[in-house]
Order: C-alpha cells, then structure tokens, then sequence
C-alpha cells in the first residue's frame, strides 16, 4: 500500500546563522559534560545502530540506519537520557551554592518524558510529581506511578498538563523539570537536550566505525526538544557536510510546519490525539525552534495509518536484522521514508535515491506495554 502525506513544507529559507545558533543551545563543554556524566551511571550502555537492510532494499536507498533506542538505561525510550540527567544538573546546582532544603521535582508529560523524571528522582529519593493529560494511557500514568511519582490527570490535552503543573510547582514550591521551554525557563530544558545528545554522539561513533556517512537524517518531532538537540549536535559534527534533515510530525500536531510556513512559533490547538503520543504537542521549543528552522531542510506530516504496520514490520524480520521493538514513536523514520519514496515529487525534492544513507531514531521501546502487545501481539 502506497503511503500518502497531509503537508510538506521545503524550508528555502535555510540560512547561515546555524553556528551562533547552535553555539548559543550549547556552548563549549555542554554536551561533553553531559556526555561524562551520563556514560558513567551505572546502568548506561550505548544503543544499537541497526543496518535495515530489508527495508532499504524495498525503498529503493543504499542504507537505513536505525537507532535502537528501545534498550536505553533500561527505560525503553531515548527520554531517559534527558530528564534523570537535568534531575542530576539540579541537584548538582543546588549543592554548588550549598543550598540542602528539601526539594520536589515535577513536571508534565505524555509518558516518556516524565518516566526519565521520576526514574532519576527516585533513585536520589526525591518526591516527584507527574502531571498527564486526558489522553495519556493507563498503562504510561502505572509505569510513573511504579517509579515512586505521584501522578496527576489533568483534563485536556498536553499543554494543560504543563499550565497544572506550573500553577502546582508555584503553589508548592516545587522545581518544575520540563522538556519544553517558555520565556525565563531555558536551563533545565537546555540541559535536557544536551543529554540527549548523547544519541547522536554514539551514532556519529558507530558510523565513523563502519565508515559509513549520511545522506539524510529522519528526527521526528514533538516539541522539537529532540529534533532541535540532536540536529544542533550533528551541525557542529558536520558543519558544512551536514546531511539533509527530515523533520517528520503528526498531522494531528503539526507545530514545526505551521511554525515554519509563518516564519514564527506558532501554537496549534490539538484536536484529536495521534498514537504517536510522544509527538502530540502544539508548541514548538522555543529553544529548539532557531534550530529547527536555520538547519533543518524538510517537514513533512503524516496521519496515524502506517504506525501499526510499521511496528509490526520491525518486530518480526525478514532478513538478516534482529527484531525490534519499536513504539508507535520508532515507525515514524521507517513510515517517513516510505511516505517519501511513495510520493516521487517528495523524493526528488529531498533528493533521496538509490544512494542514499538515511538515519532514523528508533525512540522508544515498548514504552506502554499493553498498547504495544495489542498492536503487536
Ligand atoms: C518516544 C518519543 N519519541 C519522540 C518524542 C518527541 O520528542 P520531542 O518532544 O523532544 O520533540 C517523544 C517525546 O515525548 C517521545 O516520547
């Protein structure tokens, strides 16, 4: 079955300030601080790049690589690299100006994100609090609550959650630890997406190792906060030689499309939610935005339909790779890419051929189990 797309937006106006931008996310050290910190946790161990080979070979490119994030620090999603190290950055703050009163963190999530909160707080004993939308599952809010989190369901959608948990954290005196910025919160979600980076620093290993370069690069977006941290860190890597970078989202909340058609942030009212829950957000990092929008090359939005055939498709081989489990957040690259060789007019514009290496994250795991079972089976 051919895969058809909603919207496709060729970003022209790539222009060359991606240094100061990317300097300015993170500068000298950043990344290689969180990069030290985090390859000396216990439970770390670098991610698999994958070589799909079935799958290159039905789409017509020389290469697919997939990163396999669904192993990640055992919480089955890249997320885990982000909100357990900015826990840590707080703590480590806080000691530097021997502050030692009491400290809660929270913060608001469609899952991934809040399980890295409560998974770091938990292992330094500190009380947390979660805040869910509606449509978040039952089987992410019982995975956070395991983790020691106090959960709260908050009605509407994700940027509810985050407006409860401020007027919590406020109330309360809490330390909100979010992985999206606003105005005068740009720390704690820099430091997030510095940890992030450590992705992209072992996948720039694994290729150096197999002398294998990139010719595109899928990131798929919610906020942005990956898609912003991994395309800044590959940009300083690559400079001149970075490969085109595919921004894909749901069509259910297309904010880096609708942002970039502006030329401005731009916040969409999420009507109805995408399975892909981790991509359901209405408003672009304004962090990750100046990123996104001097480096990357291509948005393209998809509906729902290929997720489950794509999860599917990963988790049972049909050659030589293992299988994979990938959450309804890891067919985003595989259905990208297919979307793209699909529709010819998509291809060329992107210049994907026969040729071409492509890099897609695999961002998480089974990450709700009952979800993924039913899916799957
Ligand atoms: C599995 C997964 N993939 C991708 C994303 C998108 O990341 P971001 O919101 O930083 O764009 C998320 C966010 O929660 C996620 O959980």
């Amino acid at each position: 079955m051919k895969y058809s797309y909603a919207n496709y937006y060729k970003n022209t106006k790539q222009d060359n300030v991606m240094h100061q931008v990317a300097d300015e996310l993170f500068p000298e050290g950043k990344c290689e601080k969180a990069f030290n910190s985090i390859t000396q946790w216990p439970d770390y161990k670098q991610t698999d790049l994958i070589s799909l080979d079935d799958f290159a070979k039905q789409q017509g490119v020389r290469k697919v690589f997939y990163k396999d994030e669904s192993t990640r620090l055992n919480l089955g999603a890249f997320k885990a690299l982000g909100g357990a190290y900015a826990v840590q950055h707080v703590l480590e703050t806080r000691a530097a100006v021997g502050d030692d009163s009491p400290l809660t963190v929270c913060t608001a999530t469609d899952g991934n994100h809040g399980r890295s909160v409560s998974w770091g707080a938990q292992k330094k004993n500190i009380p947390c609090h979660i805040f869910i939308h509606a449509g978040v599952s039952q089987g992410r809010a019982k995975i956070l609550a395991a983790n020691g989190a106090t959960v709260h369901r908050v009605d509407g959608n994700y940027d509810d959650s985050i407006a409860a948990c401020i007027k919590m954290a406020d109330e309360n005196g809490w330390q909100i630890v979010s992985d999206t910025s606003w105005e005068g919160y740009r720390e704690i979600p820099t430091q997030i997406m510095a940890g992030y980076t450590v992705l992209a620093a072992e996948t720039i290993e694994q290729l150096e190792a197999q002398k294998e370069t990139l010719t595109h690069i899928v990131l798929q977006a919610g906020c942005g906060g990956m898609a912003g941290a991994l395309l800044a860190y590959f940009w300083k890597y690559w400079r001149d030689d970075l490969p085109e970078v595919i921004i894909m989202e749901s069509d259910m909340s297309d904010c880096v499309l609708e942002s970039m058609q502006r030329d401005e942030i731009y916040l969409v009212d999420i009507v109805d939610e995408t399975i892909m829950a981790g991509l359901s957000c209405g408003e672009v990092s304004e962090l990750a935005w100046p990123i996104l929008r001097h480096g990357a090359s291509h948005v393209l939005t998809v509906g729902d339909e290929g997720v489950k055939p794509m999860m599917r498709y990963l988790a049972k081989s049909e050659g030589e790779r293992p299988n994979i489990v990938g959450g309804e957040c890891s067919a985003s690259g595989l259905i990208t890419l297919k979307t793209m060789m699909d529709n010819p007019e998509l291809a060329k514009s992107a210049n994907i051929d026969k040729d071409s290496v492509v890099l897609i994250i695999g961002t998480e795991g089974a990450t709700d189990p009952d979800l993924y079972q039913e899916i799957v089976g």
